[in-house]
Parts: structure tokens; C-alpha cells; sequence
């Protein structure tokens, strides 16, 4: 009956979405709370006075004021762009020919895919992150590589071999049929095996035909339990070229709407650029909007207005894009979501933004009931941060008045060395 570890610092919990009700009256830190584990799961959460009298038996992890959070969770990513993030001076359809398409080929070799997976896992459980969801590449070994990796870390992940059939190299490229057989037999290999969940994945309608997008379309429609993750209006060269290629779609949302890739469990990375009409279906379907605010920015996308999304009621993730994102923190990804909040005349609450990185991003991928939040019956996925982990943070700490100012310090300023550990499944990834 030893396999119990009590927890005990500040401790996180959530019992409301801070978009929808007041921050203060939902959001808590708990200044001497504890979180109990048992084998991978979460037993308890509580104040640790009480829950130390109620376990004594439980091996105990003191973490002082360290705050002890939800793991963070990255709703659109691309794994197999880890080794060329930071690239120099390019826009979306540019950055792509120029560096995502070579290196994305280089995952021809499974072993490369392999140890990218495993530095990539690393790397992110290293910021925190302790839930993906990533782009593979065309081959479908690229997303046997991550889940396997995963796998064995008891690690959640989702992710879905890339498709396209058109608009790519040749090396790139596979067909309507290939999509679908390639990834039917993923599913049928992958979805549901421990916490693996697979995602349906045209990379966006310039790259797929619209027979691709039907195959695809269907495919989930004979899985509805599959997530199905791409990108929507992220650029308005990319937007214009769309328009282009499918002459009868009302806008972007509706290349995919008429081939059966618009629902709830629907994942659109980006979605800057959106009309009325566009908002107005999202809201009714619930389809995710998932934020890349780093990406935005790098890439020179432009800010999306999220405020505006979230007062539609729209659920919305919080993600990294590596690597046209430009980093793997979700702590510097929050910070670009305030600054791209900051130009829509928003300033968003550590808390809000505490929130969209864990359980805002876990609701998007449908996964509330597994991660996202310290609560009994949830996975023990946990990130501690540190939050005095740098001079330049401990100084501006000595001014706070209160425990959400050192949060927010630590949001705007802090990177991997404000992570004290990251625990996934109830193991240590000592980072
Ligand atoms: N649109 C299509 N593919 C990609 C990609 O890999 N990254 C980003 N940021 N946008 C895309
Ligand atoms: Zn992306």
C-alpha cells in the first residue's frame, strides 16, 4: 500500500473557467496545500496538515513555496521540428518550402525520428510539459516514433500522421488513399493504447485535395472518438491561396466543413484571420481554436484576438508550434499570449493564463477528465515552478504583494530553470 507520495507547497486548483467567471472566485492557490499521488493517478488534494495526518504512511516531497501546478499541456505542436526552430527570416508559405519541408523529409529514416521523439520528449518535460499534441510527418513511422517514445514515458500524447497530396515535395507527398489506409491502421495500431490518442491530420487545404480532405472526412466519421487537428487562417497570403484552390468554399472553415473535418473534437491551430461566419460556426460546433501566440509572432502571422473568442464561448488551447513557434515553454508562451491579448486592448490574469496552459488546453483536447487539473481521479501529470528561480525574478518577487504577482513574474520572465520537476503518470522526470 506504499506507493503513495504526498506533495506539499502552494498547490493550483481550478474549480470554474476564469473566462467565464470572475478569476479570484474560481482560480486558488492553496499557500500550505498538498497533493497526494498513488501509482500514476492523483488520490487527494487538500491542506497538507490534513492530508499528512491522514497518510502518514505516504513517502513525503516538501516543495516549500514552490507552486505546484497541473502539468502543462501543448495543444499544437510539430515534434519533427524541433532541430530547426529559431530559423532566420521567412513568412509561412516561404518558411515552409525553405526549412519545415527539408527536415520534415530527413524523417524518411525511422531512426531519426526516433531520437527526435526521445530529444523532443525530453526537452518539453524539461519546460514543464507533460501533454502534446504534435504533427508527425508524412510517414507514418514518424508517428509510431512519438507514440512509442511516449509510450513508454506512460506518457499522453496526441498526434497523426501528416497528410498531403499536393503542394509538397515529392518526397512529401501521398495520396487520398494512402492518407487513409496509412492512418486507419495507426488508429487501429494506436488510439486508446495506454493514454495514446490518435489525431486525423491534414496539415492544412493548400496541401490536400479536396479528395484527401473527403477520405479524411470520412475516416473520422468511422472513428468519431479520434481528435482531428490542422490549421485554419493563419496568414492572409495562405488565406488568399485558399480561396484559390477551393473557388466554391464560402471561406477557409468551409474547406473543411464541406469534407466532413468541422466538429467539437476538431482542433484549429492559429485561426487569426476569421470571418463572422467563421466565428459563428466555431461557437456552434464548439470546434477548439488553439492559440500560438510565439508562432504568431515569429512568423509574422499577426495577434490573434482571443478575448474576443473566449467572450464567443469558443473553447480555446494554449499551444507552443514549434518550431514556427520559437520556443518549447509553455511559460514564454503564456507571456506571448499577454502580449498579443495587450494589442487588442486585453490584459489577461496570470490566472486566465495559468489556465488556458493546463485545463483550458486539456478541455480542447477533450481530456478534462485525465489532466489539466489537480483533482482526485486525474493522472498525477505535475510541473513545479520555482518562483524565484532567477535574480532577475527573486528581486522582483521582493516587491510583490501577493503570490499572483510572483505567478505572473515568473510567466513574463521565467524559462526551463523555474521548472523544480516535472512528475508524469506519478514518476519524477527529474529535469
Ligand atoms: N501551416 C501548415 N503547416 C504549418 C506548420 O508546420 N507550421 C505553421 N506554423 N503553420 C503551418
Ligand atoms: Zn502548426
Amino acid at each position: 500500500m506504499n506507493n503513495q507520495t504526498l506533495l506539499t507547497g502552494q498547490v493550483l486548483t481550478f474549480d470554474g473557467n476564469p473566462f467565464e467567471t470572475a478569476w479570484d472566485d474560481c482560480v486558488h492557490i492553496n499557500s500550505s496545500g498538498a497533493v497526494l499521488l498513488e501509482g500514476a493517478k492523483i488520490a487527494a488534494v487538500g491542506d497538507a496538515a490534513v492530508l499528512k495526518a491522514d497518510h502518514p504512511q505516504a513517502r513525503q516531497v516538501s516543495y516549500g513555496q514552490d507552486l505546484i501546478c497541473p502539468g502543462f499541456v501543448d495543444a499544437h505542436a510539430h515534434y519533427p521540428q524541433t532541430a530547426m526552430i529559431a530559423s532566420w527570416g521567412k513568412r509561412l508559405i516561404d518558411w515552409l518550402n525553405t526549412y519545415t519541408f527539408p527536415e520534415e523529409a530527413r524523417f524518411g529514416d525511422p531512426e531519426y525520428a526516433t531520437a527526435i521523439a526521445q530529444r523532443y520528449l525530453d526537452l518539453t518535460a524539461a519546460n514543464g510539459t507533460t501533454t502534446i499534441a504534435s504533427f508527425a510527418t508524412i510517414h507514418p513511422h514518424s508517428a509510431d516514433a512519438l507514440f512509442a517514445a511516449a509510450h513508454k514515458r506512460g506518457q499522453s500524447v496526441v498526434t497523426g500522421k501528416t497528410c498531403m497530396d499536393r503542394n509538397a515535395p515529392d518526397d512529401l507527398r501521398d495520396t487520398a488513399q494512402s492518407a487513409y489506409d496509412d492512418s486507419k491502421a495507426l488508429i487501429n495500431r494506436w488510439h486508446g493504447k495506454g493514454r495514446a490518442k490518435y489525431a486525423i491530420t491534414p496539415r492544412f487545404s493548400p496541401t490536400s485535395t479536396p479528395e484527401q480532405l473527403n477520405a479524411l472526412g470520412a475516416l473520422w466519421a468511422e472513428n468519431p472518438s479520434c481528435l482531428m487537428q490542422t490549421h485554419l487562417s493563419e496568414q492572409p497570403d495562405e488565406i488568399e491561396w485558399v480561396q484559390g484552390l477551393y473557388p466554391d468554399a464560402r471561406d477557409y472553415l468551409d474547406t473543411y466543413e464541406s469534407h466532413g473535418l468541422l466538429g467539437a473534437r476538431g482542433l484549429y491551430g492559429h485561426a487569426i484571420h476569421l470571418t463572422p461566419r467563421e466565428i459563428d460556426r466555431l461557437a456552434e460546433v464548439q470546434g477548439r481554436v488553439i492559440h500560438c501566440p510565439t508562432s504568431n509572432a515569429f512568423i509574422g502571422s499577426g495577434a490573434l484576438d482571443l478575448p474576443a473568442l473566449a467572450q464567443r464561448q469558443i473553447p480555446l488551447g494554449l499551444a507552443t508550434d514549434t518550431g514556427g513557434g520559437s520556443s518549447f515553454s509553455m511559460l514564454r508562451t503564456m507571456a506571448a499570449a499577454y502580449e498579443a491579448a495587450q494589442h487588442h486592448g486585453h490584459a489577461l490574469h496570470a490566472a486566465q493564463l495559468m489556465w488556458l496552459a493546463t485545463a483550458g488546453s486539456a478541455n480542447s483536447l477533450h481530456m478534462s477528465d485525465e489532466i489539466g487539473s489537480l483533482k482526485a481521479g486525474n493522472y498525477a501529470d505535475i510541473t513545479v515552478l520555482d518562483l524565484k528561480s532567477t535574480e532577475a525574478i527573486s528581486q522582483r518577487a521582493n516587491r510583490s504583494g501577493s503570490v499572483w504577482e510572483d505567478v505572473f513574474a515568473t510567466i513574463m520572465l521565467g524559462d526551463d530553470r523555474a521548472i523544480r520537476e516535472t512528475w508524469i503518470a506519478g514518476a519524477s522526470r527529474q529535469s
